[in-house]
């Protein structure tokens, strides 16, 4: 694999606080290579061969903003199994249904425009329906739970120009934890 040639904008860009605007279709041509390209290099930065020679920080999500193009339009790359991969692209997402249940990710959430660890809760509905429209502009629905639920919200947060760190409380960065499940 080769790795592509993307700029992933740093938290203290203010491009990053954009809010991305609805894609039109068809798709051109360079937003379908724009997709190929962040399909790859998250597949790259899961895989060691490849994040060790490149020095990669392993990733499963990435949206259009943080490339510093403002459409709605994230793309997530899960590993399924050993070095076997499902891609998401997922364009024009919107909230349609969710738990009640939050849920939080225990060890932190990371996110590809932030260089550093940063620990809290940032809180997550367990499941959620959304609607969005694939590569070829069909409407469709998907649920998404536990792990993939949180990747899909932080994308989503993206998308509005909020990051992750946003939503820790910086007083109290455990705060409510009771209420929520650890994952
Ligand atoms: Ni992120």
């Amino acid at each position: 694999m080769k790795l592509p040639d993307i700029k992933i904008l740093d938290e203290k860009n203010k491009i990053l606080r954009t809010k991305s605007n609805e894609v039109t279709f068809p798709l051109t041509k360079e937003t379908r290579k724009t997709i190929e390209d962040a399909i790859t290099y998250l597949t790259m930065s899961q895989i060691k061969k490849y994040y060790e020679k490149y020095n990669l920080r392993p990733g499963m999500g990435l949206s259009f903003i943080q490339l510093g193009i403002p459409k709605n339009i994230f793309v997530i790359v899960e590993e399924v199994d050993e070095e076997k991969f499902e891609n998401y692209i997922i364009i024009n997402p919107k909230m349609i249904s969710h738990s009640e249940e939050l849920i939080y990710v225990g060890e932190g959430e990371g996110c590809l425009s932030v260089n550093r660890e940063v620990i809290g809760i940032v809180p997550r509905y367990a499941r959620m329906t959304i609607s969005y429209q694939d590569m070829d502009g069909n409407k469709k629905e998907i649920r998404v739970r536990e792990d993939i639920s949180v990747a899909f919200q932080h994308e989503m947060d993206h998308l509005n120009g909020i990051l992750f760190i946003d939503k820790i409380d910086k007083n109290n960065p455990f705060k409510d934890k009771e209420k929520m499940r650890e994952i």
